[in-house]
């Protein structure tokens, strides 16, 4: 069974995004100095990063090819938003982001029709998403905002997730102008 265009432009999508994620998560541990915020941001790169590498291989043993040059979706965010300037507004992102893939992976299992590898990979990266011991995976990015000025926190808040509901709603559009619908 081969990869449809469509699901093979997805998987490129969430792996090249993966890895954006971990590239910037690895770039803030090299620069923060609070040991407690380097370990979690170490942590969470390495987390990204594997999280890439299990889509690379899924797409690889599809018989599909990897694209990075598939914008990630950070930066449709950055296009919309911005690019965050500081620590609370990387945070906020972060914290919008990790919601936004979570959901991504969970429409993908029942409405894709995927892959039976996509599936496979998609419904791993799900579980341990949900998973109780991987709370800790983002809610350190809670803790720490928690440590910040409530209202700038708030406002940062409603600000990316008007940007995450029009950047979703965008995508969404594009990718059936491109593909076509998704199979019921
Ligand atoms: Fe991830």
């Amino acid at each position: 069974m081969a990869l449809s265009e469509r699901e093979s432009w997805l998987l490129n999508f969430y792996r090249n995004s993966e890895l954006h994620g971990a590239l910037l998560m690895g770039r803030l541990a090299r620069t923060m100095r609070e040991d407690d915020l380097l370990v979690e941001m170490t942590a969470h790169c390495a987390t990204e990063a594997r999280h890439a590498a299990m889509l690379s291989r899924t797409i690889a043993s599809a018989g599909a090819n990897l694209d990075p040059t598939i914008p990630p979706i950070q930066e449709h965010y950055s296009e919309a938003g911005g690019v965050p300037g500081t620590l609370l507004e990387i945070l906020v992102l972060s914290e919008t982001l990790e919601r936004r893939v979570r959901e991504s992976y969970h429409r993908h299992l029942v409405h894709e029709s995927p892959h039976p590898a996509a599936a496979e990979t998609i419904g791993a990266i799900v579980a341990e998403m949900e998973a109780k011991h991987f709370a800790e995976h983002a809610g350190w990015i809670e803790g720490a905002l928690g440590r910040l000025d409530p209202g700038a926190v708030d406002a940062a808040r409603r600000k990316w997730q008007a940007v995450d509901a029009n950047v979703a709603a965008r995508l969404e559009r594009g990718l059936d102008e491109q593909f076509g619908n998704r199979t019921p």
